[in-house]
This record gives structure tokens, sequence and C-alpha cells, in this order.
């Protein structure tokens, strides 16, 4: 099946020769801000500092809206989604007419199992000499070196049982060494520990391209055990083509653009990073595995899928989205009494879980919350805020919070502790960290606090304490408004909060911000940064006021660990691809989206 026959009318062809060290990323990056953002094709890269120009194509923003995630995946996600409930809902068939529908369905699913192929793949027709010959992007100015973003990384268990696909950033060493970043949480880590223990070399090749379906599938978090490539099948109702490697025993799809062979040596690392990531900072440097590369093969015109990663929105909302609905049916499996749920993209997808549940006992949400937190990569959710059916939809992001105020009390927070995700900068200690839930399937409190304007209120704020510069309240129309405070951090924040908790009568919730790099009015980056900043252990203090830390934190304030710094495009970049007409961002939109 050819997906891209039905993603031509999306695809922006730049013929322009552009830099594959920012140049490109930085386009990609400002397109993805737009409100309906379109898939680009660069059909000149070149690498301005080594004068090299590439004979492949580079292909960007592959799932850049909602419709092109329908038609890349053939249907509506939520139509998959009910595919998924009806097959996990399998009962006895009682009319002719279940039956006949029933015996259709599992004939469908004889299409889930990948089918090999001895013969060589499409994939494998042409021999490309190292990694320098592909267009391999750096994407962020302060990035360790080239990054692949979009490679499937297939592996298999030491015996040969399991399969697994996980999409890994992959750092370029040199010609023939690519990093494996797979963090701690993830299936290849998990087979990479056995042939760690079993002192053996690991096999691991890499697709690139192909039905874009495959890189979404590479993304799915499914329960390790499970390969992925199932659900290409159930998903597109046709048998994923393999064919094996050419140098070692990993079977890949057969119509892949690019292949990447090796083998890993469980005993050695290298210094991987820093590279800004998806979480809107960069990630710190760390010692991770690498591939010896043993043969690297591509299709006759292949083209090279990338991404870039950064502050939201970008190309990961739109797979988040598609992963978000289908999975919802495999979720509600544990927590039946679950409605719907929404991980908005400036949450940066497990930093805040939005939940509508019906509940049917006290205590209810916080079950749901344990379970939450309690399975796969949902464990990594820092934050999440339970409704019940009368709560306005989950996506009126701003009726829903004042129906979240409207019951919030002291009582109605949980504040526990669990796995975080390895990329989360916020916790104390690395992997570990805060959790918070908010139970607001309760009843309207009574509390009314007394309005006064954001200059009165900061005026006697700033009275209290010289380092408070700004001030802005939302959700004044609700029970517990929150005031946003953004202060010059000059000691530990909780200082500035043990000044003003005597002020309960005007302030119900108050979240601290850092003062140079954030834009009060601006709630959606806000948002972004408060649920990337907060290890909800230490730093949400729940008193007479509800405190909440998401400043930078230091030493000074018991953070060990360096914070990192946020992912920012290149300022010089930007403006001349401004000026060359190859983004058409307003200035508005560039400080809207903090990109410098
Ligand atoms: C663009 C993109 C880049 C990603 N990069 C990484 C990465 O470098 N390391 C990682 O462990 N997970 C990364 N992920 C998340 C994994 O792909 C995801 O957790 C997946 O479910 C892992 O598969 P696994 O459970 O089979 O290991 C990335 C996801 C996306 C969308």
């Amino acid at each position: 099946m050819d997906v891209f026959e039905d993603l031509k009318a999306y695809i922006k062809v730049i013929e322009e020769p552009l830099d594959v060290n920012l140049e490109i990323a930085h386009i990609a990056y400002a397109e993805a801000k737009k409100s309906n953002p379109r898939i680009l094709l660069f059909k000149n890269p070149i690498d301005k500092k080594t004068n090299k120009t590439y004979k492949v194509p580079v292909l960007m923003n592959l799932f850049a809206n909602e419709e092109v995630v329908e038609k890349i995946f053939g249907n509506h996600p939520d139509v998959i989604a009910k595919k998924i409930e009806k097959a996990l809902k399998i009962t006895p068939a009682q009319s002719v007419k279940d039956k006949l529908e029933m015996f259709k369905f599992l004939l469908d699913m004889r299409k889930i199992f990948p089918k090999r192929t001895t013969k060589k793949g499409a994939c494998q027709q042409v021999e490309i000499n190292g990694l320098n010959e592909l267009p391999i992007l750096k994407t962020w100015q302060k990035d360790g070196g080239k990054f692949i973003t979009m490679g499937q990384v297939y592996t298999i268990s030491p015996d040969n049982k399991e399969h697994n696909v996980g999409m890994y950033r992959l750092q370029v060493y040199n010609n023939k060494t690519l990093g494996m970043h797979w963090q701690i949480h993830k299936d290849a880590s998990g087979f990479f520990n056995m042939y760690k223990k079993a002192n053996k070399k690991m096999p691991v090749t890499i697709a690139v391209g192909g039905d874009p379906l495959y890189s979404w599938c590479a993304t799915a978090p499914l329960p390790s055990g499970v390969f992925e490539l199932l659900f290409y099948g159930f998903i597109r109702n046709q048998n994923p083509r393999l064919v094996k490697s050419l140098t070692n025993d990993i079977f890949i799809p057969e119509d892949a653009d690019i292949v990447i062979e090796g083998f890993v040596d469980p005993n050695k690392e290298m210094i991987e990073g820093k590279f800004g990531d998806h979480t809107g900072y960069y990630t710190q440097k760390e010692p991770y595995p690498f591939l010896e590369v043993t043969k690297i093969t591509s299709k006759k015109e292949p083209v090279f899928y990338a991404t870039v990663v950064g502050k939201p929105p970008l190309e990961d909302k739109y797979m988040g989205w598609a992963t978000e609905r289908i999975f919802l049916p495999l979720i509600k499996m544990q927590s039946p009494n679950l409605l719907d749920y929404k991980m908005p993209e400036n949450g940066v997808f497990h930093n805040l879980i939005l939940c509508k549940i019906d509940p049917q006992y006290p205590g209810h949400s916080l079950q749901i919350m344990h379970s939450l937190w309690g399975s796969g990569q949902m464990s990594f959710v820092k934050h999440a805020v339970f409704v019940d059916k009368k709560a306005p939809s989950l996506t009126e992001y701003k009726d829903l919070a004042v129906y979240v105020l409207n019951r919030l009390s002291k009582e109605r927070i949980l504040i526990s502790k669990g796995v975080v995700d390895a990329l989360d900068h916020s916790s104390y200690e690395p992997l570990v960290g805060g959790k918070l839930g908010v139970d607001a399937t309760g009843s309207v409190v009574d509390r009314k606090i007394r309005l006064i304007d954001d200059d009165s209120l900061l005026e006697k704020i700033a009275q209290a304490d010289e380092s408070v510069k700004g001030l802005k309240q939302y959700c004044t129309n609700s029970s517990n408004p929150i005031t946003v405070i953004a202060l010059k951090k000059d000691k530990p924040t909780k200082t500035v909060f043990d000044k003003i908790k005597n002020l309960y009568e005007f302030i119900s919730v108050v979240v601290f911000v850092d003062f140079e790099d954030n834009n009060l009015n601006n709630p959606y980056m806000l948002i972004w940064r408060v649920v990337n900043n907060i290890d909800a252990e230490k730093d949400v203090w729940i008193e007479e006021i509800i405190g909440i830390d998401a400043t930078k934190k230091t030493k000074d304030d018991g953070f060990m660990r360096e914070w990192p710094e946020d992912v920012v495009c290149d300022k010089d970049v930007i403006y001349d691809l401004k000026k060359r007409g190859l983004i058409d961002l307003s200035e508005k939109e560039i400080k809207k989206f903090q990109l410098l």
C-alpha cells in the first residue's frame, strides 16, 4: 500500500539547498508551530561545514497534523480504538450475523502476524559506505553532534523469542559508530541487560522510513514482550513483510528506506548527548552503549525521515494524539471506570494527564491514580487530575480548569512518589520523583478569597519580598484562583512562600516561576514550564496557601543535579531563514512559542 499517494497533497517540497546543521531542523520546527503544519521534503540537503551534498532527501513533519495522521493510519484513531475495544471484549456470538462478523474478525486477526520473506528486500538494493553518506541532522546548537531522530531500532532477546522495535535517538560518533539512547525503562535496555549477563554481543538493526506507520509503532508504549509490529498488522489489516538483515539475525520491514545493521558490545559505552529534547530542555551527557555498524543498505531512491523535538507544539503532538486515542481501551482494561483521558502536548505528555472517570465508591479516583502510576510507561506521569462525567470536555481547558479549581481543597490532593521518565530534570534524584494527583470528582468547595487586581496584589507581595517582580492571577472566576508570581530568585523559593502565607485571604494557590524565562501572559508555555519543573514531593507545599515552586532549582534548594538549559533556536539562523523566505512565522509567534 502506498500511503504517500494519499499524503502528496500535504507535502511541501523545498528545492533550495539547506544545511543539515540547524537549518533544516529550524525550518521544520517553525512549521510545526503553525495551526495546520505540512510535511516538508528537503530535496537538497547539504553540510555547509564540510561542503558535502547528499543524494538522499530529508523528510520532516511526517506526522504533520491530525488529518495526515488519519491518512497514515487509514482511519481516525478513535475508530482503531473501537476495533481494539471489540477485540478485547470478544464474547460468544449468538445470531448468524454475529457469527459471520466474528468469523470475519478472526480472519482479519491473521493479518497481524509479520510475514518473513527469504528474498532480499527493497531496502537492501543499494549498499551505502557509511553514516556520513546520510543527511543526518544536527537539530540544536548545543547538541553533542548529529542524531538520527526517527530510527526504528529493532532488537531481539538472546533466546530469539521476543522481538521489539523502539524509537530511540541515535548519535553519530563517526562513519561506523552510532549511540544507542535506549533509556533504562525501555524494552531494548532490558534486552541489552540480558546480553550483558550472557556476555554476548547484541545484534541491532535500525530501519529508517518505509510505511510511516512503522515509525509510530516504534513509539507505541506496548508492554515488553509484545512486538509492536503486531500493532502494524492490526491497524493496516495487512501483515508486515519482514526481511532478514544481511549481517545479523534481526528482521526488519522489507520496504524500509534505509537499514543500518550492526552489533552492540555490552561491555562498552560512550558519552551520549547533549541533546535538545522533547521536554524543551537539553538532556545531559550520559554514558550509553553504541552500535558498531556492519552494513548500511537502502532502497533505490531512499528518503531519510527525521524529526525535531523541543518545546511544544511539535510533530510528536500528533503522534502522541494517536497513541492517546488508541491506548484508551487498553488502559480501560485495568481501570474500567476511566471514561476518557487527555495528555496535552504542552504537558509534554507524561507531565500532565487529565482523566474523566465515573467514580463508584470513595477513593475510586485514588485507585485509578495508583493504577496509572503503576503501569508501564504511564508510570512516568507526574501530575494527574481527575474529574467526573459532569465536567466539561477534557479539551475545553479554560472551563475544565475552573471546574477543577471549584473542587480543589487540600484534602483532595494526593502527593506520592514513584518512577519518573529518564528525561525528567526536576526530580531531586534521577529516575525517582514526586507525583501529584488531584481528585476533582467531588462537590464544589466552600472557599472564597478576597479578589483584588493584579497590581494591588503585586504591591502587597513585593513589599513582603523584593525578589517578586511580576504577578498574574488566573481563573479568578473560580473558588481557588491561581496566582502566578515571577521571581528574580536570590534564595530558596520557600523563604518567599513563608513570607506571603499570611496573605491567604487574597491567595489560594500560588505558583512561582523565574522572571527571566517566562511570560506571565502566556498560559500555554507557563503550563509547559510548571509541570516540567516540579517534583511534587519537594516543590509543592500544602499549607495555609497551596504553594508550587516551578523555578529552576540549585544547591541552595537542596537540588544536587545540574539544571538543564532551555532549548532555543539559533537567532542568526532563524533570521537568515526568515530573510530568505524559508520561515514565515511572525515575531509574535516566535515570542509565543519561545523560539529564541
Ligand atoms: C521522536 C521520538 C524520540 C524518542 N527518543 C527516545 C530516546 O532517545 N530514548 C528512549 O528511550 N525513548 C525515546 N522515545 C520514546 C520511545 O520511543 C517510547 O517510549 C517507546 O514506547 C519505546 O519503546 P519500547 O517500550 O519498545 O522500548 C522517543 C519517542 C519519540 C516520539
